[in-house]
C-alpha cells in the first residue's frame, strides 16, 4: 500500500483525494489545507492538518496549490529526501525545492470541485528525477487512471499551450458563437449537435482532414460576406486570422 499526503485543498486536490480514496492499493495518509473546512467534505477531519510542521511520513507528497505558490510551499516543507511532486501543467519540475526528490504528477483535464469526473479516463503526465521515483508515481497514476504518459518539463509546457488552443480557445469561440446567436434571436442549442459532431470526428480523423467550411474550400465570396456581416472588430479580426491560418495550411498540403 502506497501512502500519499496531499498538499492543497482546491479543485485538483479535491478530485485527487476522491480518486485516490477509491483505490484499495493507495492510502491518503493526510491532507494539508490552509483552511481545513475546504476539504472537510472529501476526507475525515482527523486526517486534515493546517500545520506544515505536522506532516506525516508518506511515500509521496503531492503539492496541488496555485502555480504561484508551488515553489514557496515546497520550500516551507520540513521534509528531507522525500518524493514531492507538483500537479501543474506549466511549471518546470525544478521549481520544487532541492532538499527533496522532485517529480510531476499532472492530470490533463479541467477540474472544478462541483463537477464530477471519471478519473480513469484522465491522462496523467509523469516526470521524476530517477527511475525508482518514476515507478512510485506510475504505480499511483495507474491505480487511478488507465491513461499514463511519461512527459518531460519541456514537453509538458508544449502540451499546456496545445491544451489552451484545443480547450480554452475553443470554448471562447463557443462564447462568440453564443453572442452572435443571442444578437440574432437564435437559440444557441441549435449548434450543439454540430459542436458535438466536430469534437467526435477527431476520434476518427486527424484535425487537418476533418476541416470543413468556406476557408478550407477557399470560398472567398463567402468569407468576405461573413467578414462584412461582423460589426464587432474583435470578432472580425479573429475570423480573418483563423481563415488565414486555415488557408495557409491548405497551401502547405
Ligand atoms: N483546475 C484545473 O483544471 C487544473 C488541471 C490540471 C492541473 N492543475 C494544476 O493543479 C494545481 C492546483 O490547481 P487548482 O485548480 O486545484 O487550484 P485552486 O482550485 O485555485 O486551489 C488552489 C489551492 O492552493 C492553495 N494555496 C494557494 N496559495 C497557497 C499558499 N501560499 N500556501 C498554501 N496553500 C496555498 C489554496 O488554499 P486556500 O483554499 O486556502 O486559498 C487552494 O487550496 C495548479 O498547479 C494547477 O496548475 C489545475
Amino acid at each position: 500500500m502506497l501512502s500519499i499526503v496531499i498538499i492543497g485543498s482546491g479543485n485538483v486536490a479535491h478530485h485527487l483525494i476522491k480518486a485516490i480514496s477509491k483505490s484499495n492499493k493507495l492510502e491518503i495518509k493526510q491532507v494539508y489545507a490552509r483552511n481545513k473546512v475546504n476539504v472537510i467534505d472529501v476526507i475525515d477531519e482527523n486526517k486534515i492538518t493546517n500545520d506544515v510542521s505536522q506532516l506525516k511520513e508518506a511515500d509521496l507528497y503531492l503539492i496541488s496549490v496555485s502555480d504561484a505558490a508551488v515553489a514557496e510551499v515546497s520550500n516551507k516543507l520540513m521534509l528531507e529526501n522525500k518524493l514531492i511532486a507538483h500537479t501543474s501543467g506549466s511549471l518546470d519540475m525544478n521549481v520544487l525545492d532541492s532538499k527533496n526528490r522532485k517529480g510531476v504528477f499532472y492530470p490533463l483535464q479541467t477540474f472544478s470541485k462541483k463537477k464530477d469526473v471519471n478519473f480513469h479516463e484522465i491522462p496523467i503526465c509523469l516526470e521524476a528525477q530517477n527511475e525508482k521515483d518514476y515507478e512510485v508515481l506510475e504505480t499511483v497514476a495507474k491505480n487511478i487512471s488507465n491513461v499514463v504518459y511519461s512527459i518531460n518539463s519541456q514537453q509538458r509546457k508544449a502540451l499546456h499551450v496545445s491544451a489552451v488552443f484545443v480547450s480554452n480557445f475553443v470554448n471562447h469561440l463557443y462564447k462568440i458563437g453564443n453572442d452572435i446567436c443571442d444578437e440574432n434571436k437564435i437559440p444557441f442549442q441549435i449548434l450543439l449537435p454540430l459542436i458535438q459532431e466536430t469534437a467526435q470526428k477527431i476520434n476518427y480523423l486527424p484535425p487537418v482532414a476533418a476541416q470543413t467550411g468556406p476557408a478550407v474550400r477557399n470560398d472567398i465570396e463567402i468569407t468576405q460576406l461573413h467578414e462584412a456581416f461582423l460589426s464587432d472588430e474583435s470578432q472580425k479580426k479573429i475570423y480573418q486570422l483563423l481563415t488565414q491560418s486555415i488557408q495557409n495550411n491548405v497551401k502547405k498540403l
